[in-house]
């Protein structure tokens, strides 16, 4: 099964795809999370994406499409993935309709998470990560059940995104708007989208995911 989560910053893309490859064994393929891998390592792409992810725009379509046609290839791709943050602009969903074409893959499912904006500000400035293995928490929404104490890997010590920030978050927002919000009615006209309220709790908006999913036929 090969998924896509759409949605703004925010919207819980990160926290669904991480659920859903625990209950159906697919691979989650963040482009954020590849890119911010590539800035820590000093790449060149990630030479040439920090500043942008930093002030809140979309890196290059041709740098995202490369990493993700490198990814999708990859052994542990056979059975399905979800890609959480790509596609982000209707040049990068043309590339991805080739990409699996040529793959003989198909796309089962565009997932929408609606949330209302002021929603996605508090969201993101409440954000925090386990610094060892990357478990996305928040201040108040989803708290480790031990306080202090990552629920994952145990670890105590946490940070939060460069990118996190007040500013930022309104530039990223309205990068959304321009560039990724029309890919809703690309992926409608394709019958292909679903919509989930992403406004429920967590654990509900799953619950809804999960639904979709067994709605989808098997191959
Ligand atoms: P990326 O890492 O993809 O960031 P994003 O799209 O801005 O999304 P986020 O990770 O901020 O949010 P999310 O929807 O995953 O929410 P999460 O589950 O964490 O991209 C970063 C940057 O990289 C971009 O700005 C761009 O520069 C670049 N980039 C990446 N891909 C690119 C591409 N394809 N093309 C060009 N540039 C690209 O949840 C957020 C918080 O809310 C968490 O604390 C969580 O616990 C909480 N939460 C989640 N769900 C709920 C809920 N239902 N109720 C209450 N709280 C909730």
């Amino acid at each position: 099964m090969n998924l896509i989560l759409l949605g703004p910053p925010g919207a819980g893309k990160g926290t669904q795809a991480e659920a859903i490859t625990k209950t159906r064994g697919l691979v989650q393929l963040s482009t954020g999370d590849m890119l911010r891998q590539a800035v820590k390592a000093g790449t060149p792409v990630g030479i040439e994406a920090g500043a942008i992810m930093e002030a809140g725009g979309l890196v290059p379509d041709e740098v995202v499409i490369k990493i993700i046609a490198e990814r999708i290839t990859a052994p542990d791709c056979v059975n399905g993935f979800i890609l959480d943050g790509f596609p982000r602009t209707l040049k990068q969903a043309a590339a991805l309709d080739v990409l699996l074409g040529d793959q003989n893959k198909k796309l089962d499912a565009v997932i929408e998470l609606k949330v209302d904006d002021a929603a996605l500000v508090d969201r993101i400035s409440g954000r925090y990560m386990c610094a060892d293995c990357g478990a996305s928490y928040h201040d108040t929404n989803c708290q480790p059940k031990v306080a202090g104490v990552c629920d994952r890997c145990g670890s105590t010590q946490f940070v939060r995104r460069a990118d996190d920030n007040a500013e930022t978050v309104r530039n990223r927002l309205m990068a959304y708007y321009r560039e990724t919000a029309p890919l809703i009615g690309y992926y409608f006209a394709k019958g292909k989208l679903k919509t989930v309220d992403g406004m429920a709790p967590i654990a509900d908006v799953t619950k809804q995911v999960e639904g979709i999913l067994a709605g989808i036929a098997s191959p």
